[in-house]
């Protein structure tokens, strides 16, 4: 088969630790063929859904050292149709641009997209596991999603807790996760400004969250594939941070996951999956969901690395069920359809 990475640039990969490389990497080992592309180089071609595509040359012999792979391989630009792609899987990082998912709506009924467009329009942001429903704070931590400053100061003074957590709705990699004390109210009001009020007279929402006692341990990532885990570790995060992101200096370890943590991957796996949320990496702490990452979730290198294990392989294998099961359909229906044809 062949498959699309539409991803951020290939200079810009770590192969030391890139789980879209290791996923590219199996692809390539597996025999498929390869191309990745950015979402700037999306191209409309006389009315036809193309982009300028990084296409990997094939191999005589792929090493198995993703370094060496990385290094070894040879890219050609070529302008290629999407909808040529039996797959594009999203890498790209967050945040979304709504325009890319526009220029892939005219290919979706004929490439398996991983993660699906609706999904990746539901979930791309903090407000999908934000409005989870959960007013009992079951599966997420209690949370408050607002523009309103006087209504975020009068929730963080009839908090029972001194701390808490303040987020943007559009971060990732810890970016503007941080946590804020009663103690400190002088200074939050002119926090909420700096987060909320644009110099140009717009708005930005904020997350005011519980926080949940025991994030100083570090916080867990688990992987799901089609709504089950295939992987998970601890982050734990540097001495003088709160935040277990590795790109703000956490440190992994291994992690058995817990009963709750379990529990919790079988209450949302189902929502997931009907959402066409096929390969997401969720942020957990103490048994409780902080974030859905669904964009180019990472952390396959670091649990190969702990574990011994090859989960890019799951992910792979998955992928070709997908097409398989697209291909036996539309033959299906092409020797039905002859049948009519010929009667
Ligand atoms: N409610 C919370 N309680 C305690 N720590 C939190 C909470 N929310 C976030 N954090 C810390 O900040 C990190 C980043 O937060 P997260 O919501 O996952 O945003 P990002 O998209 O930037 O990764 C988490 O991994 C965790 O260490
Ligand atoms: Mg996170």
């Amino acid at each position: 088969m062949n498959i699309c990475f539409l991803m951020y640039p290939w200079e810009e990969i770590d192969p030391e630790n890139d789980t879209s490389l290791a996923l590219i990497h199996e692809c390539v080992k597996r025999g498929h063929g390869v191309a990745t592309c950015s979402p700037a180089n999306l191209t409309i071609r006389n009315s036809v859904t193309n982009a300028f595509c990084n296409v990997i040359g094939r191999m005589a012999k792929v090493s198995s050292n993703l370094k060496t792979f990385y290094k070894q391989a040879q890219l050609r630009e070529e302008m290629l149709p999407l909808a040529g792609f039996d797959v594009i899987f999203m890498r790209a990082n967050p945040p979304l641009d709504p325009l890319m998912l526009n220029f892939l709506d005219s290919v979706k009924d004929d490439v398996f997209i991983m993660n699906s467009l609706q999904g990746l329009r539901e979930a791309n942001n903090k407000l999908y596991t934000a409005a989870f429903g959960d007013s009992h704070s079951n599966i997420i931590p209690v949370t408050h999603v607002s523009k309103n400053k006087n209504y975020l100061v009068r929730q963080i003074k009839e908090s029972p807790a001194d701390k808490m957590i303040l987020k943007p709705l559009n971060g990732f990699g810890g970016s503007g996760v941080i946590l804020i004390e009663k103690s400190a109210m002088n200074n939050i009001k002119s926090l909420l400004d700096f987060y909320v009020t644009n110099s140009d007279g717009t708005s930005n929402y904020v997350i005011l969250q519980e926080y949940i006692e025991g994030a100083d341990q570090g916080d867990v990532r688990i992987l799901l594939l089609n709504g089950e885990p295939i992987g998970a570790m601890k982050r734990v995060p540097g001495s003088d941070d709160h935040r277990s992101n590795v790109s703000a200096g956490g440190s992994v370890a291994k992690h058995s996951m817990t009963k709750q943590e379990k529990a919790l991957c079988k209450q949302i796996g189902p929502k997931l999956v009907k959402d066409g949320l096929y390969f997401v990496g969720i942020d957990v702490i103490g048994g409780k969901l902080v974030e859905v990452n669904v964009m180019s979730p990472g952390g396959i290198t670091y649990m190969n690395k702990v574990y011994k294990t090859k989960i890019q392989a799951k992910v792979i294998d998955f992928v070709e069920s997908k097409v398989l099961d697209k291909l036996e359909a539309f033959n299906r229906r092409s020797r039905l359809r002859n049948e009519v044809e010929n009667a």
